[in-house]
């Protein structure tokens, strides 16, 4: 079934005839620079369309995973944030996010999970763009000067469908926020070398950058690493490291 989650009429009659006992809601304008930009366009993609699917579910009891961002930290802490830390969004996505996370947290079933800069198979992303500047004799810039926890697109994925079912087991009370990361944390400039290092490739395909060089239209958090304390009690462990989980990545044929 497709739905435009924009249109809250459509929304609401694809929630009705799906009767869901879980609802993970991914969907959002995740390009940082477009929603500093197009802040009516972030309003509408973010916070709306969150909105129009927990009216829609309103009179359920379905589980409602919301998926936020690490981007909702400001990076002053410099050390990994935890789910109890105060968020401070910088950008117009950011604070677009947050307002999800409020609304998912007042709806009774909601849970809000964090992950930081994804990576896996079918959408593009910096993993894969740094490939294709290898295979093509690129060189591509990249932030020597932004520490983040990489996140495999199916560990995560794999850690949301346990978390349903940890709800579905029916705990009362636990945790409300999670934070969905591979383990450790790194700038993406050593996230880079990595990967070629990994492709056997030379390192001067990375140009090292700094933020600050590169004149983004939003402002991105310095160091938004993520501990993620609550998933051992959630789904009895933490990912793997988020190197192992990059080597999972790159084996997979392309
Ligand atoms: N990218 C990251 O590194 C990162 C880091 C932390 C958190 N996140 C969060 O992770 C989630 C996924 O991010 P992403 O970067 O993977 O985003 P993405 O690739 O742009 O995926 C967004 C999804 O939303 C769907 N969508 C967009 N507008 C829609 C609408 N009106 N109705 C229904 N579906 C719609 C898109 O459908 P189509 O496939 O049809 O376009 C797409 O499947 C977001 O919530 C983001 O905030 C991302």
């Amino acid at each position: 079934m497709v739905c435009d989650l924009l249109d809250a009429a459509a929304t609401a009659r694809a929630i009705d005839e799906a009767q869901p006992e879980a609802v993970i809601h991914s969907q959002a304008l995740s390009d940082v620079d477009r929603c500093e930009l197009e802040p009516d366009v972030a309003q509408r993609m973010n916070v709306e369309a969150t909105a129009h699917v927990i009216r829609a579910l309103a009179t359920s009891a379905a589980t409602f995973v919301y998926v936020s961002t690490d981007y909702v930290f400001d990076g002053a802490k410099r050390s990994p944030y935890v789910e109890a830390d105060q968020p401070n969004p910088l950008s117009v996505y950011a604070r677009s996010k947050w307002e999800g996370e409020q609304a998912a947290l007042a709806y009774p079933s909601g849970i809000v999970v964090r992950p930081s800069t994804l990576f896996g198979p079918v959408r593009m992303n910096f993993c894969d763009a740094v490939v294709q500047a290898a295979k093509q004799g690129r060189t591509i810039e990249v932030f020597s000067d932004q520490t983040t926890s990489p996140t495999y697109t199916e560990d995560c994925a794999e850690a949301i469908e346990a978390l349903v079912r940890w709800k579905a087991g029916g705990p009362t009370g636990g945790a409300r926020i999670v934070h969905v990361a591979n383990t450790g944390a790194c700038s993406r400039l050593t996230l880079a070398y990595r990967i070629l290092e990994l492709l056997g490739a030379s390192r001067e395909v990375a140009r090292p950058v700094r933020m600050a060089d590169q004149r983004r239209p939003a402002p991105r958090p310095p160091y938004s690493a993520l501990e993620t304390t609550e998933l051992p009690t959630v789904i009895g462990r933490r990912l793997r490291s988020w190197d192992d989980a990059l080597q999972a990545y790159l084996r997979q044929p392309r």
